[in-house]
Formats: C-alpha cells, structure tokens, sequence
C-alpha cells in the first residue's frame, strides 16, 4: 500500500524557461477517484494491518498525498527550482525556498508572471539604458524575478517587499549568492512598502535606471500606491525603464486600467508590450494545469515628460 501512495505523489513541476511545466509529473495515475481513495484510507481504521507504526505511515502518507491535491496553500514549505535563460543560450537554476501559505502573505510563493519575467529579461535587454547597474524590484516575494536579473544582466539588484516577507527573501538571495556573483551580479533584499511615503528618495542619483515588478496588483489601492513609489524611485531620464508583468486576472480589469492611467500622468508611455501564457504550477484536484495569460510591458519616459 505505501508503494501505491508512493506512487500518486504529485510534485511541484519544474518550469522550463518559458513556463510551461515539463510533462514529468510522478504520478501517472487517471486522477478520477483518486481523491476518494486517499480520503477511504485516512478515515479507516486499518484494522486489518499489523502495528500501530505500520498504519501511522500508511495514514500520513495517505494525507500528504490528499494535501498536494488539495491546492498550494494546503501544503508545507518546500525547495523549488526555476531555469532562467541567460544571454548566448546558456540557463542557470535558480533555487528558491517558498514557506507553506499563512494568512496573507502572497510573497511566499513564486507567481506565473515571475516565471515568465524571469525567462523575458534576456530579451528585455536590448531595451534598457546603457548604464543600468542599479535595478529596484518591487514586491519580490521569493525572488525570482530580482535574482536572475542579477545573474542576465549582471547587476547589483535590490529585492524589495514588506518587512515579513524579508527573511525569507533573504534566505533565497544567499542561496544563490554565489551563482549571482559568478555572474558579475549581486543583489540584497530591503523593506520598502509602497503604502509608506517616508520612504521618499529626493537626489535622483538614488533612483534606479530600472524598475521591476511581477504581478504587484491585488487590490484597488495598489495601482495609486505603486504609481507613487515608481515616481519616487524611477530616474527621471529618458532611457530608464519600468518593466512590469501581469497576470490577465478577470477580477482586476479595473486595476490594471487604472495602472496604465497613472503611469500615463506621470509622464510614462509603453516603449514595448506583448501578451503570454504560463502555466500555474500546481495541478488541481483531477490533475488539471490551468493556463495563466499574462501581459508584459516595458515603460519609458515620453520626451516631453517634465525632467526626462
Ligand atoms: C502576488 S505577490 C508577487 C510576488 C512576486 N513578485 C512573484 O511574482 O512571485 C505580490 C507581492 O507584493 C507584495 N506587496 C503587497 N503589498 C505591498 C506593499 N504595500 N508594499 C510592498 N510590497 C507589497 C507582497 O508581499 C507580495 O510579495
């Protein structure tokens, strides 16, 4: 019986450079009726099974099995790996701990749109300003995005998000130090909440050339809070970039609008844009992928902006 449940295991699929999964999942197993077998074994009393330590292992293995079909916020922390494309079609691994899902923190899980930012900033390269050692991500989350900047790019990144996210972003930055440093990059990770004005960077020489953000919109107030920390931080010249990528979530239409509105009034315009599709990367219930389509954008100065 453990080989069986051994055998329904569901990992998390590896995400090839254009984040579509490989086709390797572990369990090959028609998925119909699978939840009800799990659930027949966890409520059984096994009776028939010798040993008390005998029947915990089939029981546990039986309910870790349930749990990855149950959705990622159902499952415990873990070690994930992510190939990114670097320039001359060589890949590195990016290694990231992603914590199990409490209340509200978002930021512990790698988002489809970091998956495909992090595999479009090999393109994305020709489009930015000739100096731009300096790169500012925001709401980094694991790091996905911030990281293989530093390694494409070969740049000092610095990986924002709220104070609770930190040390787990930090835990992932040393993770990967050295491949970032065997790159010619680097990175570190700070506090900086889009919702704190006190965060305010008057001399331009502490703005960044560049700005990152994956999938960064989630509530009606993020598009003001995220207009008004891209006017504090972006340099106001003419080849600095805002490179953004979001998901096409029906539910945040309005959002996403009201972005694009107030990147406008500051003077921003899309130099570059395109639409692509990932896939979420655990499988539901019945081992189905679902597909995110996600829109990427990269935003410049117009001439005519006032300091640009
Ligand atoms: C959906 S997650 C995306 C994380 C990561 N960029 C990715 O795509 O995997 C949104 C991120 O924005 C961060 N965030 C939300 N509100 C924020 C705020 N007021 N200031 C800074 N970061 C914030 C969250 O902590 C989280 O890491």
């Amino acid at each position: 019986m453990l080989d069986t449940l051994a055998s329904l295991e569901q990992r998390p699929l590896s995400l090839s450079n254009y984040g579509r999964a490989h086709d390797s999942p572990s369990c090959r197993v028609e998925p119909t009726g699978v939840p009800g077998f799990l659930t027949s074994i966890i409520s059984s009393s096994l009776s028939w099974i010798e040993g008390e330590d005998a029947r915990e292992r089939i029981w546990t293995a039986a309910s870790t099995r349930l749990s990855e079909r149950s959705g990622r916020t159902a499952m415990p922390s873990m070690m994930r790996t992510f190939e990114v494309p670097l320039l001359e079609g060589q890949t590195v691994v990016v290694e990231l701990h992603e914590p199990s899902l409490t209340s509200d923190n978002l930021g512990f899980k790698t988002w489809t749109s970091s998956v495909l930012l992090s595999s479009r900033l090999v393109s994305l390269s020709r489009y930015l300003p000739k100096s731009h050692s300096r790169v500012l991500e925001l709401g980094a989350g694991t790091g996905l995005v911030g990281i293989a900047a530093a390694c494409v790019w070969g740049v000092n990144v610095t990986l924002t998000d709220l104070p609770e996210i930190l040390p787990n972003l930090r835990r992932n930055i040393d993770k990967n130090l050295s491949l970032i440093q065997s790159c010619g990059g680097d990175a570190c990770a700070l506090p900086l909440d889009w919702s704190d004005d006190t965060n305010f960077s008057e001399a331009d020489s502490n703005r960044y050339p560049v700005i990152l953000a994956a999938d960064p919109l989630y509530s009606p107030d993020h598009p003001q809070m995220l207009a008004k920390t891209v006017q504090q931080w972006l340099r106001r010249t003419p080849e600095s970039s805002l490179i953004i990528e979001l998901p096409l979530r029906p539910g945040y239409q309005h959002e996403r609008d009201d972005l694009k509105r107030k990147l406008v009034d500051l003077g921003l315009e899309i130099a570059v844009e395109g639409y692509e599709c990932g896939s979420e990367d655990w499988q539901g219930r019945m081992g189905e992928q679902a597909e995110v389509e996600c829109w990427w954008s990269l935003w410049r100065y117009k001439a005519s902006a006032p300091d640009a």
